[in-house]
């Protein structure tokens, strides 16, 4: 089964078989319900209601030549699965309706419209503080509950793994990767390479490389992360500020989420005072490493910023060159 908006009938009776529309429900239209990258997502209107349908497939949907592990949307629904049995969690994420691990094939519950918090890259706009405390509240409540020594091993996700530690500790630092940052904004490709030829810098994005791998172990617990912790996962809803895309879960260091979480509340310029609360609100597990947060925090900034995976930021190249010299002393 491969979904297609141009296809509502073969969806019709695709979601018919599966039980997932009632045997005479008609599918009325079929719409984008949202930007994404990775995968192929449709809303599906009947009379009766909506429903979100998510597929991943063995590329990145909106660049088929390149590769990406196409059972990604199965590791996505036994997240929902296993988190939707904690009420706190539950409520801060779509209900999931049905998994078709033969097609890659995800049903959610429709959070209905809603826009993305990536709205926070454009100029003088502020994450709330209810919005700063949900957000955080929801990272607290799943780092404390599933902490473990023994992770469950249906998370390791490894290839996803092995995909992101590409864009975020290899490609960003190879001084003759193909792209020129000057495409992005003239000045840039000068101001990485300082970067890029930086061996004690790449040195250390590599020891953090593995610990995001787990390839090698900090000797800490790890818990399940969201694994993909930025504005693009989070929505603005009339129920609320609300959790998607868990499709990079794994258990691993916390530091990880909540890391990855401040690069891009410091990418979006918030004020010290969001960024305060979003720390001080945060409850650390006992053996949780500042430390290591911070150079999570520093990579990331460092990887959206001179790698592949741009954001729609509006900052001048000054403001670039100040944030990529914050981001490297962090990775001190
Ligand atoms: N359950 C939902 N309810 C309402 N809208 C949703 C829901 N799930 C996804 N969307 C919308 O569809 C968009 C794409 O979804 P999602 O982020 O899960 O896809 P993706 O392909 O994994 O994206 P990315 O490339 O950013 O990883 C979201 O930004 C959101 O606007
Ligand atoms: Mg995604």
């Amino acid at each position: 089964m491969h979904l297609d908006a141009q296809q509502p009938l073969v969806l019709q009776d695709y979601l018919r078989r599966r039980g997932w529309l009632d045997t005479e429900e008609q599918i009325s239209s079929v719409e984008k319900p949202g930007e994404g990258n990775m995968n192929y997502t449709l809303r599906v209107i009947t009379p009766n209601r909506t429903l979100i349908v998510k597929q991943s497939r063995g590329y990145v949907e909106k660049y088929p030549t390149i590769p990406a592990p196409a059972e990604r949307a199965i590791i996505e629904g036994q997240f929902y699965q296993k988190t939707q049995v904690i009420p706190m969690l539950a409520s801060q994420m779509p209900n999931l309706l049905g998994i078709d691990e033969e097609n890659n094939m995800l049903v959610l519950e429709d959070l209905g419209n809603s826009s993305d918090f990536t709205y926070l890259y454009a100029p003088c706009r502020q994450l709330g503080v209810d919005d700063a405390l949900a957000l955080t509240d929801f990272l607290t409540e799943l780092h404390t509950h599933f902490a473990t020594i023994t992770p469950d091993p249906r998370f390791a996700n490894q290839a996803m793994r092995a995909l992101n530690h590409e864009h975020i500790i290899n490609y960003p630092f190879l001084e003759d990767n193909g792209f020129n940052l000057d495409t992005v904004q003239p000045g840039l490709q000068a101001l990485a390479m300082a970067y890029k030829r930086d061996s004690s810098l790449k040195k250390t994005v590599a020891r953090l490389g593995a610990l995001y791998t787990g390839t090698s172990e900090s000797g800490k617990s790890v818990t399940l992360l969201h694994g993909d912790y930025y504005p693009g996962s989070w929505l603005q809803t009339e129920s609320g500020t609300k959790i998607i895309d868990p499709e990079f879960c794994f258990y691993g260091p916390p530091e990880f989420d909540l890391g990855v979480m401040m690069a891009h509340l410091m990418m979006a310029e918030q004020p010290p005072t969001v960024l305060n609360t979003v720390l001080s609100n945060y409850e650390p597990m006992a053996d949780f490493d500042e430390s290591l947060r911070k150079r999570f925090t520093g990579v990331e900034i460092m990887r959206r910023l001179i790698g592949l995976a741009q954001l729609p930021l509006s900052l001048s190249l000054d403001t670039k060159r100040d944030l990529l010299d914050e981001a490297y002393s962090l990775l001190q």
